[in-house]
Protein backbone atom coordinates (compact mmCIF):
# COMPACT_ATOMS: atom_id res chain seq x y z
CA UNK A 1 0.00 0.00 0.00
CA UNK A 2 1.04 3.71 -0.82
CA UNK A 3 2.23 5.52 1.93
CA UNK A 4 1.75 8.94 2.93
CA UNK A 5 5.23 9.87 2.36
CA UNK A 6 8.51 8.49 0.75
CA UNK A 7 9.71 11.24 -2.05
CA UNK A 8 12.27 12.11 0.10
CA UNK A 9 13.33 8.47 0.41
CA UNK A 10 15.91 6.72 -1.73
CA UNK A 11 14.80 3.40 -1.17
CA UNK A 12 11.76 1.41 0.24
CA UNK A 13 11.74 0.55 3.77
CA UNK A 14 11.89 -3.04 4.40
CA UNK A 15 9.51 -5.78 5.69
CA UNK A 16 10.47 -5.78 9.19
CA UNK A 17 10.28 -2.37 9.32
CA UNK A 18 6.87 -1.87 7.69
CA UNK A 19 5.93 -4.53 10.62
CA UNK A 20 7.31 -2.89 13.21
CA UNK A 21 5.96 0.93 12.86
CA UNK A 22 2.36 -0.66 11.64
CA UNK A 23 -0.41 0.40 14.24
CA UNK A 24 -3.46 -0.96 11.66
CA UNK A 25 -3.60 -4.16 13.23
CA UNK A 26 -4.84 -1.85 16.52
CA UNK A 27 -6.13 1.12 15.12
CA UNK A 28 -8.58 -0.03 12.80
CA UNK A 29 -10.95 0.49 15.63
CA UNK A 30 -10.49 4.59 14.86
CA UNK A 31 -11.71 4.11 11.39
CA UNK A 32 -15.20 5.39 12.17
CA UNK A 33 -14.07 8.46 14.08
CA UNK A 34 -11.22 9.28 11.41
CA UNK A 35 -13.65 9.26 8.60
CA UNK A 36 -15.96 11.68 10.53
CA UNK A 37 -13.25 13.69 11.22
CA UNK A 38 -12.23 13.96 7.93
CA UNK A 39 -15.74 14.99 6.78
CA UNK A 40 -15.70 18.16 9.43
CA UNK A 41 -12.18 18.69 8.37
CA UNK A 42 -13.22 18.09 4.87
CA UNK A 43 -16.29 20.72 5.03
CA UNK A 44 -13.74 23.15 6.74
CA UNK A 45 -11.71 23.37 4.17
CA UNK A 46 -14.11 23.83 1.19
CA UNK A 47 -16.10 26.82 3.42
CA UNK A 48 -12.66 28.58 3.98
CA UNK A 49 -11.90 28.52 0.31
CA UNK A 50 -8.69 26.25 0.71
CA UNK A 51 -10.00 23.93 -1.49
CA UNK A 52 -12.90 24.24 -4.12
CA UNK A 53 -16.54 23.04 -3.18
CA UNK A 54 -16.94 20.53 -5.70
CA UNK A 55 -13.39 18.98 -4.46
CA UNK A 56 -14.85 18.43 -1.15
CA UNK A 57 -18.38 17.46 -2.40
CA UNK A 58 -16.46 15.02 -4.15
CA UNK A 59 -14.23 14.01 -0.87
CA UNK A 60 -17.18 14.04 1.38
CA UNK A 61 -19.31 11.62 -0.78
CA UNK A 62 -16.28 9.32 -1.29
CA UNK A 63 -15.82 9.23 3.23
CA UNK A 64 -19.82 8.99 2.91
CA UNK A 65 -19.64 5.71 1.49
CA UNK A 66 -16.67 4.41 2.77
CA UNK A 67 -18.26 4.66 6.24
CA UNK A 68 -21.29 2.89 4.65
CA UNK A 69 -19.11 0.07 4.69
CA UNK A 70 -17.48 0.21 7.55
CA UNK A 71 -21.11 0.32 9.14
CA UNK A 72 -22.30 -2.46 6.78
CA UNK A 73 -18.73 -4.98 8.25
CA UNK A 74 -18.18 -4.33 4.28
CA UNK A 75 -14.97 -2.20 4.80
CA UNK A 76 -11.69 -4.15 4.06
CA UNK A 77 -8.66 -3.13 6.15
CA UNK A 78 -5.49 -3.82 4.33
CA UNK A 79 -3.08 -5.46 6.71
CA UNK A 80 0.10 -3.86 5.24
CA UNK A 81 -1.66 -0.35 5.86
CA UNK A 82 1.24 1.97 7.87
CA UNK A 83 -2.04 3.17 10.21
CA UNK A 84 -6.12 3.53 9.74
CA UNK A 85 -5.34 7.19 8.44
CA UNK A 86 -3.35 5.73 5.56
CA UNK A 87 -5.69 3.20 5.02
CA UNK A 88 -8.49 5.33 4.88
CA UNK A 89 -6.77 7.81 2.25
CA UNK A 90 -5.85 5.13 0.41
CA UNK A 91 -8.99 3.95 0.52
CA UNK A 92 -10.47 7.26 -0.68
CA UNK A 93 -7.68 7.38 -3.25
CA UNK A 94 -9.13 4.65 -4.92
CA UNK A 95 -12.87 5.77 -5.26
CA UNK A 96 -12.20 9.17 -6.03
CA UNK A 97 -9.12 9.65 -7.70
CA UNK A 98 -6.38 12.01 -7.33
CA UNK A 99 -8.60 14.40 -5.67
CA UNK A 100 -8.68 12.47 -2.35
CA UNK A 101 -5.11 13.99 -2.04
CA UNK A 102 -6.43 17.04 -1.33
CA UNK A 103 -8.17 15.97 1.73
CA UNK A 104 -5.03 16.09 3.96
CA UNK A 105 -4.30 20.03 3.54
CA UNK A 106 -3.87 21.55 6.84
CA UNK A 107 -3.54 18.37 8.83
CA UNK A 108 -1.05 15.67 10.07
CA UNK A 109 -1.37 12.26 11.14
CA UNK A 110 -0.06 14.21 14.32
CA UNK A 111 -3.57 16.15 14.88
CA UNK A 112 -5.36 13.70 13.54
CA UNK A 113 -4.51 10.68 15.78
CA UNK A 114 -5.15 12.67 18.73
CA UNK A 115 -8.31 13.91 17.14
CA UNK A 116 -9.49 10.46 16.56
CA UNK A 117 -8.15 8.92 19.80
CA UNK A 118 -10.28 12.14 21.69
CA UNK A 119 -13.67 10.85 19.60
CA UNK A 120 -13.23 7.06 20.72
CA UNK A 121 -12.82 8.21 24.57
CA UNK A 122 -16.05 10.46 23.79
CA UNK A 123 -17.88 7.75 23.44
CA UNK A 124 -16.72 4.95 25.25
CA UNK A 125 -16.70 7.39 28.19
CA UNK A 126 -20.48 7.89 27.42
CA UNK A 127 -21.08 4.07 27.80
CA UNK A 128 -19.11 3.50 30.64
CA UNK A 129 -21.54 5.82 32.47
CA UNK A 130 -23.67 4.25 31.18
CA UNK A 131 -22.89 0.61 32.51
CA UNK A 132 -21.95 2.01 36.01
CA UNK A 133 -25.55 3.33 35.88
CA UNK A 134 -27.15 0.29 34.85
CA UNK A 135 -24.66 -1.57 37.38
CA UNK A 136 -26.26 0.51 40.22
CA UNK A 137 -29.38 -0.16 39.06
CA UNK A 138 -28.90 -3.66 38.97
CA UNK A 139 -27.26 -4.00 42.56
CA UNK A 140 -30.12 -1.58 44.12
CA UNK A 141 -32.74 -4.36 42.45
CA UNK A 142 -31.14 -6.78 44.72
CA UNK A 143 -30.53 -4.54 47.67
CA UNK A 144 -34.50 -3.85 47.42
CA UNK A 145 -35.57 -7.20 47.20
CA UNK A 146 -33.64 -8.43 50.24
CA UNK A 147 -34.03 -5.54 52.45
CA UNK A 148 -34.68 -7.12 55.04
CA UNK A 149 -32.00 -9.21 55.70
CA UNK A 150 -29.55 -9.05 57.88
CA UNK A 151 -25.91 -10.38 57.63
CA UNK A 152 -22.74 -10.64 60.01
CA UNK A 153 -20.44 -7.96 59.28
CA UNK A 154 -16.67 -8.44 59.20
CA UNK A 155 -13.48 -6.63 59.71
CA UNK A 156 -9.86 -8.20 59.78
CA UNK A 157 -12.34 -10.79 58.03
CA UNK A 158 -12.94 -11.64 61.38
CA UNK A 159 -16.72 -11.88 62.49
CA UNK A 160 -17.66 -8.09 64.05
CA UNK A 161 -21.14 -6.53 64.41
CA UNK A 162 -24.72 -7.07 62.10
CA UNK A 163 -25.34 -5.27 59.25
CA UNK A 164 -28.21 -5.15 56.72
CA UNK A 165 -27.09 -6.57 53.29
CA UNK A 166 -28.52 -3.38 51.36
CA UNK A 167 -26.38 -1.49 53.60
CA UNK A 168 -23.50 -3.31 52.50
CA UNK A 169 -24.71 -3.54 48.94
CA UNK A 170 -25.44 0.47 49.20
CA UNK A 171 -21.70 0.44 49.86
CA UNK A 172 -20.88 -0.75 46.32
CA UNK A 173 -23.47 1.62 44.79
CA UNK A 174 -21.86 4.80 46.57
CA UNK A 175 -18.31 3.73 45.39
CA UNK A 176 -19.44 3.04 41.70
CA UNK A 177 -20.84 6.81 41.63
CA UNK A 178 -17.32 8.33 42.60
CA UNK A 179 -16.31 6.17 39.59
CA UNK A 180 -18.33 7.84 37.73
CA UNK A 181 -17.91 11.25 38.87
CA UNK A 182 -14.08 10.92 37.78
CA UNK A 183 -15.19 10.09 34.12
CA UNK A 184 -17.24 12.68 34.04
CA UNK A 185 -14.52 14.59 35.39
CA UNK A 186 -11.83 13.55 33.29
CA UNK A 187 -14.20 13.73 30.15
CA UNK A 188 -13.89 17.90 30.82
CA UNK A 189 -10.40 17.16 29.82
CA UNK A 190 -11.15 14.61 27.15
CA UNK A 191 -13.60 17.13 25.17
CA UNK A 192 -11.21 18.97 23.64
CA UNK A 193 -10.52 19.67 19.76
CA UNK A 194 -7.49 19.12 18.44
CA UNK A 195 -7.24 19.03 14.87
CA UNK A 196 -5.64 22.07 12.97
CA UNK A 197 -2.47 21.94 15.28
CA UNK A 198 -1.10 20.05 12.03
CA UNK A 199 2.20 18.37 12.76
CA UNK A 200 3.03 20.45 15.95
CA UNK A 201 3.31 24.16 15.28
CA UNK A 202 -0.51 25.19 13.34
CA UNK A 203 -0.59 26.06 9.80
CA UNK A 204 0.15 29.07 7.76
CA UNK A 205 -3.65 27.82 6.10
CA UNK A 206 -6.70 29.75 6.93
CA UNK A 207 -8.48 27.55 8.42
CA UNK A 208 -10.98 27.22 10.79
CA UNK A 209 -11.02 25.10 14.11
CA UNK A 210 -13.93 26.43 15.99
CA UNK A 211 -15.93 25.28 12.57
CA UNK A 212 -14.27 21.85 12.97
CA UNK A 213 -15.34 21.69 16.80
CA UNK A 214 -18.84 22.30 16.41
CA UNK A 215 -19.37 19.75 14.17
CA UNK A 216 -17.45 17.90 15.83
CA UNK A 217 -19.29 18.39 18.67
CA UNK A 218 -16.79 18.98 21.07
CA UNK A 219 -16.85 21.75 23.67
CA UNK A 220 -13.44 23.77 23.55
CA UNK A 221 -10.73 23.83 20.98
CA UNK A 222 -7.05 22.80 22.18
CA UNK A 223 -4.87 26.20 22.68
CA UNK A 224 -1.54 25.39 22.28
CA UNK A 225 -0.61 23.04 19.46
CA UNK A 226 2.20 21.61 20.50
CA UNK A 227 0.85 20.47 23.76
CA UNK A 228 -2.30 19.54 21.36
CA UNK A 229 -0.53 16.38 19.72
CA UNK A 230 2.18 16.02 22.87
CA UNK A 231 -0.67 15.66 25.49
CA UNK A 232 -2.04 12.04 26.31
CA UNK A 233 -2.97 13.18 30.36
CA UNK A 234 -6.39 12.24 28.94
CA UNK A 235 -5.90 9.39 28.25
CA UNK A 236 -3.70 9.06 31.40
CA UNK A 237 -6.77 10.63 33.77
CA UNK A 238 -9.08 7.85 31.64
CA UNK A 239 -7.16 4.98 32.55
CA UNK A 240 -6.46 6.43 35.94
CA UNK A 241 -10.51 6.45 36.67
CA UNK A 242 -10.66 2.93 35.13
CA UNK A 243 -8.22 1.56 37.59
CA UNK A 244 -9.97 2.61 40.09
CA UNK A 245 -13.28 1.31 39.08
CA UNK A 246 -11.35 -2.25 38.80
CA UNK A 247 -10.15 -1.87 42.43
CA UNK A 248 -13.70 -1.59 43.48
CA UNK A 249 -15.42 -4.19 40.99
CA UNK A 250 -12.53 -6.72 42.19
CA UNK A 251 -13.06 -5.82 45.78
CA UNK A 252 -17.17 -6.89 45.16
CA UNK A 253 -16.11 -9.84 43.42
CA UNK A 254 -14.04 -10.52 46.51
CA UNK A 255 -17.01 -10.36 48.34
CA UNK A 256 -18.58 -12.40 46.72
CA UNK A 257 -16.53 -15.04 45.78
CA UNK A 258 -16.03 -15.50 49.85
CA UNK A 259 -19.98 -15.50 50.35
CA UNK A 260 -20.59 -17.76 48.39
CA UNK A 261 -17.44 -20.89 49.28
CA UNK A 262 -19.47 -23.97 52.07
CA UNK A 263 -17.50 -21.33 54.82
CA UNK A 264 -19.75 -18.47 54.54
CA UNK A 265 -22.40 -19.88 52.69
CA UNK A 266 -24.55 -16.53 52.82
CA UNK A 267 -25.20 -16.38 48.61
CA UNK A 268 -25.69 -19.03 45.78
CA UNK A 269 -24.13 -17.66 42.52
CA UNK A 270 -25.95 -18.96 39.64
CA UNK A 271 -24.10 -21.84 37.25
CA UNK A 272 -24.21 -20.01 34.44
CA UNK A 273 -21.26 -17.61 36.59
CA UNK A 274 -19.28 -21.20 37.81
CA UNK A 275 -17.38 -23.73 36.02
CA UNK A 276 -16.75 -26.54 37.12
CA UNK A 277 -13.59 -29.01 38.10
CA UNK A 278 -12.01 -31.61 35.40
CA UNK A 279 -11.41 -34.18 38.50
CA UNK A 280 -13.55 -33.04 41.52
CA UNK A 281 -16.78 -33.50 40.11
CA UNK A 282 -18.41 -31.80 43.40
CA UNK A 283 -17.06 -28.66 42.17
CA UNK A 284 -19.17 -25.22 41.42
CA UNK A 285 -16.40 -22.26 41.35
CA UNK A 286 -16.88 -18.86 40.85
CA UNK A 287 -14.43 -18.48 38.13
CA UNK A 288 -15.84 -15.48 36.62
CA UNK A 289 -15.29 -13.66 39.72
CA UNK A 290 -11.91 -14.98 40.04
CA UNK A 291 -10.88 -13.55 36.39
CA UNK A 292 -12.69 -10.31 37.44
CA UNK A 293 -10.47 -10.29 40.27
CA UNK A 294 -7.03 -11.27 38.07
CA UNK A 295 -8.03 -8.74 35.19
CA UNK A 296 -7.05 -5.93 37.74
CA UNK A 297 -3.94 -6.57 37.37
CA UNK A 298 -4.09 -6.08 33.88
CA UNK A 299 -5.87 -2.58 33.78
CA UNK A 300 -3.11 -1.60 36.31
CA UNK A 301 -0.81 -2.44 34.03
CA UNK A 302 -2.31 -0.70 31.29
CA UNK A 303 -2.31 2.41 33.36
CA UNK A 304 1.77 1.96 34.18
CA UNK A 305 2.01 1.68 30.77
CA UNK A 306 0.93 4.40 29.52
CA UNK A 307 2.66 6.09 32.64
CA UNK A 308 6.23 4.73 31.54
CA UNK A 309 5.43 5.50 27.78
CA UNK A 310 4.79 9.23 28.48
CA UNK A 311 7.67 9.79 31.12
CA UNK A 312 10.57 11.21 29.99
CA UNK A 313 9.12 11.98 26.18
CA UNK A 314 10.31 15.10 24.43
CA UNK A 315 7.97 17.36 23.73
CA UNK A 316 5.40 17.45 20.68
CA UNK A 317 4.67 14.24 18.77
CA UNK A 318 6.52 11.25 18.98
CA UNK A 319 6.21 7.83 17.41
CA UNK A 320 6.19 5.86 20.83
CA UNK A 321 2.69 7.45 21.18
CA UNK A 322 1.09 4.97 19.00
CA UNK A 323 2.07 2.45 21.52
CA UNK A 324 -0.80 4.33 23.84
CA UNK A 325 -3.90 2.82 22.33
CA UNK A 326 -3.22 -1.22 22.63
CA UNK A 327 -3.47 -0.51 26.39
CA UNK A 328 -6.20 2.05 26.33
CA UNK A 329 -8.34 0.07 24.46
CA UNK A 330 -7.51 -3.30 26.62
CA UNK A 331 -8.49 -1.24 29.79
CA UNK A 332 -11.70 0.07 27.97
CA UNK A 333 -13.15 -3.21 27.20
CA UNK A 334 -12.00 -5.19 29.94
CA UNK A 335 -14.00 -3.16 32.98
CA UNK A 336 -17.27 -2.56 30.17
CA UNK A 337 -16.71 -6.74 29.98
CA UNK A 338 -16.46 -6.15 33.97
CA UNK A 339 -19.85 -4.24 34.19
CA UNK A 340 -21.35 -6.20 31.85
CA UNK A 341 -20.98 -9.28 33.83
CA UNK A 342 -21.94 -7.79 37.41
CA UNK A 343 -25.01 -6.41 35.63
CA UNK A 344 -26.63 -9.69 35.03
CA UNK A 345 -24.84 -11.71 37.98
CA UNK A 346 -26.87 -9.20 40.57
CA UNK A 347 -29.23 -9.99 38.68
CA UNK A 348 -29.39 -13.93 39.49
CA UNK A 349 -27.62 -14.29 43.13
CA UNK A 350 -29.32 -15.98 45.22
CA UNK A 351 -29.83 -15.59 49.70
CA UNK A 352 -29.33 -18.59 51.52
CA UNK A 353 -30.99 -17.33 54.31
CA UNK A 354 -31.04 -19.97 56.58
CA UNK A 355 -27.39 -20.04 56.77
CA UNK A 356 -27.27 -16.47 57.04
CA UNK A 357 -29.29 -16.63 60.35
CA UNK A 358 -27.69 -19.13 61.89
CA UNK A 359 -24.57 -17.60 61.83
CA UNK A 360 -26.44 -14.22 63.20
CA UNK A 361 -26.79 -16.47 66.75
CA UNK A 362 -23.07 -15.74 67.46
CA UNK A 363 -23.41 -13.51 70.81
CA UNK A 364 -19.79 -12.06 70.07
CA UNK A 365 -21.77 -9.85 67.20
CA UNK A 366 -23.55 -7.84 69.82
CA UNK A 367 -20.65 -7.03 71.73
CA UNK A 368 -20.34 -3.33 70.93
CA UNK A 369 -24.42 -3.41 71.39
CA UNK A 370 -23.95 -4.07 75.13
CA UNK A 371 -20.97 -1.44 75.75
CA UNK A 372 -22.88 1.26 74.37
CA UNK A 373 -25.59 -0.25 76.82
CA UNK A 374 -23.46 0.36 79.60
CA UNK A 375 -22.37 3.92 78.65
CA UNK A 376 -25.73 4.85 78.06
CA UNK A 377 -26.05 3.66 81.59
CA UNK A 378 -23.22 6.12 82.70
CA UNK A 379 -20.08 3.86 82.70
CA UNK A 380 -17.12 5.15 80.42
CA UNK A 381 -16.44 3.83 77.18
CA UNK A 382 -13.38 1.87 78.82
CA UNK A 383 -15.02 0.91 82.07
CA UNK A 384 -17.74 -0.68 79.31
CA UNK A 385 -15.59 -2.47 76.94
CA UNK A 386 -13.49 -3.93 80.02
CA UNK A 387 -16.69 -5.16 81.39
CA UNK A 388 -17.83 -6.91 78.14
CA UNK A 389 -14.27 -8.13 77.46
CA UNK A 390 -14.25 -10.15 80.74
CA UNK A 391 -17.92 -11.40 80.17
CA UNK A 392 -17.23 -12.73 76.36
CA UNK A 393 -13.43 -13.98 78.27
CA UNK A 394 -15.66 -15.93 81.24
CA UNK A 395 -18.60 -17.15 78.53
CA UNK A 396 -15.91 -18.37 75.89
CA UNK A 397 -14.08 -20.37 78.43
CA UNK A 398 -16.81 -22.19 80.11
CA UNK A 399 -18.55 -22.32 76.68
CA UNK A 400 -21.83 -20.24 77.69
CA UNK A 401 -23.46 -18.14 75.67
CA UNK A 402 -24.43 -14.41 77.44
CA UNK A 403 -28.00 -14.54 77.03
CA UNK A 404 -28.03 -17.46 79.40
CA UNK A 405 -26.22 -16.03 82.34
CA UNK A 406 -28.30 -15.26 85.48
CA UNK A 407 -28.57 -12.22 87.06
CA UNK A 408 -26.27 -12.93 89.58
CA UNK A 409 -24.09 -13.98 87.27
CA UNK A 410 -24.71 -10.66 85.16
CA UNK A 411 -24.17 -8.57 88.57
CA UNK A 412 -20.95 -9.82 89.10
CA UNK A 413 -19.41 -8.01 85.92
CA UNK A 414 -21.46 -4.84 86.85
CA UNK A 415 -24.43 -3.57 88.98
CA UNK A 416 -25.85 -1.61 85.50
CA UNK A 417 -25.93 -5.18 83.82
CA UNK A 418 -30.00 -5.94 84.06
CA UNK A 419 -31.61 -8.82 82.30
CA UNK A 420 -32.86 -6.40 79.82
CA UNK A 421 -29.77 -7.20 77.97
CA UNK A 422 -30.93 -10.66 76.45
CA UNK A 423 -33.21 -8.13 74.73
CA UNK A 424 -30.49 -6.50 72.65
CA UNK A 425 -28.45 -10.19 71.93
CA UNK A 426 -30.41 -10.35 68.75
CA UNK A 427 -29.49 -9.00 64.92
CA UNK A 428 -32.75 -6.96 64.30
CA UNK A 429 -32.01 -5.00 67.52
CA UNK A 430 -28.61 -4.73 66.92
CA UNK A 431 -29.38 -2.75 63.50
CA UNK A 432 -32.29 -1.21 65.08
CA UNK A 433 -29.99 0.25 67.89
CA UNK A 434 -27.66 2.03 65.06
CA UNK A 435 -28.58 5.72 65.14
CA UNK A 436 -25.91 7.52 63.09
CA UNK A 437 -26.78 9.32 60.08
CA UNK A 438 -25.05 6.41 57.21
CA UNK A 439 -25.69 4.05 59.95
CA UNK A 440 -26.81 0.35 59.01
CA UNK A 441 -30.00 1.86 60.80
CA UNK A 442 -32.67 0.22 58.73
CA UNK A 443 -35.26 3.42 58.67
CA UNK A 444 -32.11 5.27 57.52
CA UNK A 445 -31.14 2.77 55.06
CA UNK A 446 -34.75 2.35 53.50
CA UNK A 447 -34.37 5.78 52.95
CA UNK A 448 -31.14 5.71 51.29
CA UNK A 449 -32.39 2.97 49.14
CA UNK A 450 -35.26 5.41 47.64
CA UNK A 451 -32.86 8.04 47.47
CA UNK A 452 -30.76 5.94 45.36
CA UNK A 453 -34.01 4.71 43.27
CA UNK A 454 -34.55 8.57 42.67
CA UNK A 455 -31.31 9.22 41.44
CA UNK A 456 -30.11 6.90 39.19
CA UNK A 457 -33.45 7.21 36.97
CA UNK A 458 -32.79 10.55 36.49
CA UNK A 459 -30.04 11.65 33.58
CA UNK A 460 -26.34 11.74 34.27
CA UNK A 461 -25.20 15.01 34.66
CA UNK A 462 -22.01 15.69 32.24
N1 LIG B 1 -0.04 5.85 14.11
C1 LIG B 1 0.35 7.09 14.69
C2 LIG B 1 -0.10 7.18 16.18
O1 LIG B 1 -0.85 6.37 16.60
C3 LIG B 1 -0.25 8.20 13.93
C4 LIG B 1 0.62 9.40 13.78
C5 LIG B 1 1.83 9.11 13.02
N2 LIG B 1 2.57 10.30 12.76
C6 LIG B 1 3.80 10.27 12.22
N3 LIG B 1 4.31 11.42 12.00
N4 LIG B 1 4.38 9.17 11.92
O2 LIG B 1 0.32 8.03 16.90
Amino acid sequence: MAKLWGSRFPKKTGSLTNRFTSSISFDHRLAQYDIVGSIAHAKMLAKQRIIPTKDAALIIKGLKSILKDLQAKKFKFDSDAEDIHSNIQDTLLKKIGQVANKLHTARSRNDQIALDTRMYLKDEIGQLLELIVLLQKSILKFAKTNAKIIIPGYTHLQLAQCVLLAHHLLAYIESLERDKQRLIDALKRVDQMPLGSAAFSGTGLPIDREYVKRELGFKNVTSNSIDSVSDRDFILEVLAGLSIIAVHLSRIAEDLILWSTKEFNFIDIDFSFCTGSSIMPHKKNPDVLELIRGSVGKIHGDLSNVLILMKGLPSSYNRDLQLDKPPLFDAVDTVKDILEIFIALFGNIIIEKEAIASKLLDESLFSVDIVEYLIKKGLSYRQAHDIVGRMIKDCLDKNRKISTLSQKELKKYSEKLMPDIKNILNAQASVNLKKSYGSTNPRLVEKQLSIWSERLNARIQI
